[in-house]
């Protein structure tokens, strides 16, 4: 199988939390290689555009200023839009018929979602992105649940890693690896995965921890991979958390990761979360597996277990559907290794 571990992945990617941009909010960005600004305009609209003013090139997210629905740039004042256009040159008495690049975003659980597509194509149709409690469908029976059954995930039980050597691909492969668990994790026992199949740009699955005294599965992690930059994840034991693990391409050598954890809240509870769950580690946890993938080089041919084989292959297979970029767009070199 042929696979490329470009940069440049189709599909959606986390970008942040709502929260990080409040109305009037200003956060520079770079993602795939693109200098991008994020903003709120006053009455709330997230927009990601391209950087770079056309008038001068001064990147708008380093000193630009909301004015209701526009980005002022820092430079020379002219404004711009939530969708891009040019609407205000302040010592001119009509505005320039330019645009600049408008990317899609969403905002789903308190997260920022981007779309990118290598050849620039809208969000595409059965490209929902999944939803972290409703997990619905076959293997999921029981697993439906609502936002107010948990505490919300910023900015007590997050992890923010900017500038991480790790190719997004390295963390959806850790939804077929069954016999990590007791390596890198401390798991008593090796789990079993218990189902996994796929559906175009989706990837589900299941691992089950038996019990070591009554040999039944005590604990479950249940898994929606979409994309290569996203995996959302039930932990169905006796408190069930759920997560969204991100990983988004900077550029060709740098990724930015992400964890939010959803913690469940008994029914009537006070909205703040208690201290004991804020006292969980959620960095240690994320840690555990990134001390491994920050040093990992990607092997193109793995030297497959029994245990691994079937999760594995089906899995690079099922990854290899995002990788649309001409190969030239940028390939991790670090990353690379082929042993044909
Ligand atoms: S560079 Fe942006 S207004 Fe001049
Ligand atoms: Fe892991």
């Amino acid at each position: 199988m042929h696979l490329s571990l470009s940069s440049k992945p189709t599909g959606w990617f986390h970008i942040g939390w709502s929260a990080e941009i409040p109305p009037k909010g200003v956060k520079p960005m770079k993602y795939f290689g693109q200098d991008l600004v994020a903003f709120r305009s006053e009455d709330g609209e997230l927009a990601v555009l391209d950087a770079h003013c056309h008038h001068m090139g001064a990147h708008l997210g380093y000193g630009g200023k909301v004015e209701g629905r526009c980005i002022a740039c820092p430079y020379h004042g002219w404004q711009w839009n939530t969708d891009g256009e040019n609407i205000l040159i302040p010592y001119q008495d009509h505005p320039v018929r330019k645009k600049l690049r408008k990317w899609h975003v969403v905002e789903k659980h308190e997260l920022i979602f981007l779309w990118h597509d290598p050849a620039g194509g809208p969000p595409r149709e059965g490209w929902e992105i999944p939803d972290i409690f409703a997990f619905e469908g076959e293997g999921f029976e029981g697993m439906a649940a609502s936002s107010d059954d948990f505490y919300p995930c910023y900015p007590h039980a997050v992890v923010d890693k900017p500038d991480e050597a790790i190719h997004p691909q390295l963390i959806q492969e850790n939804a077929a690896d069954c016999m990590h668990f007791r390596y890198t994790h401390g798991a008593p026992e090796d789990p079993e995965m218990l189902w996994f199949r796929t559906n175009g740009p989706y990837w589900h699955s299941s691992i089950g921890f038996k019990s070591k005294r009554t040999k039944q599965v005590a604990l479950r992690t249940l898994q929606k991979n979409f994309g290569v930059g996203l995996a959302f994840a039930v932990f169905d034991g006796r408190a069930p958390y759920r997560l969204v693990l991100s990983a988004t391409p900077i550029d060709d050598t740098l990724s930015y990761l992400r964890v939010s954890y959803w913690f469940p809240k008994a029914p009537g509870a006070p909205a703040e979360m208690p201290q004991d769950i804020r006292a969980f580690d959620v960095e240690e946890l994320f840690e555990e597996d990134a001390r491994i993938w920050r040093h990992q080089k990607f092997v193109q041919r793995p030297i497959f277990a029994r245990q691994d084989v079937a999760a594995y292959s089906t899995l690079r297979t099922w990854c290899a559907q995002f990788y649309e970029a001409p190969e030239e767009q940028g390939v991790i070199p670090l990353t690379q290794e082929d042993h044909a």
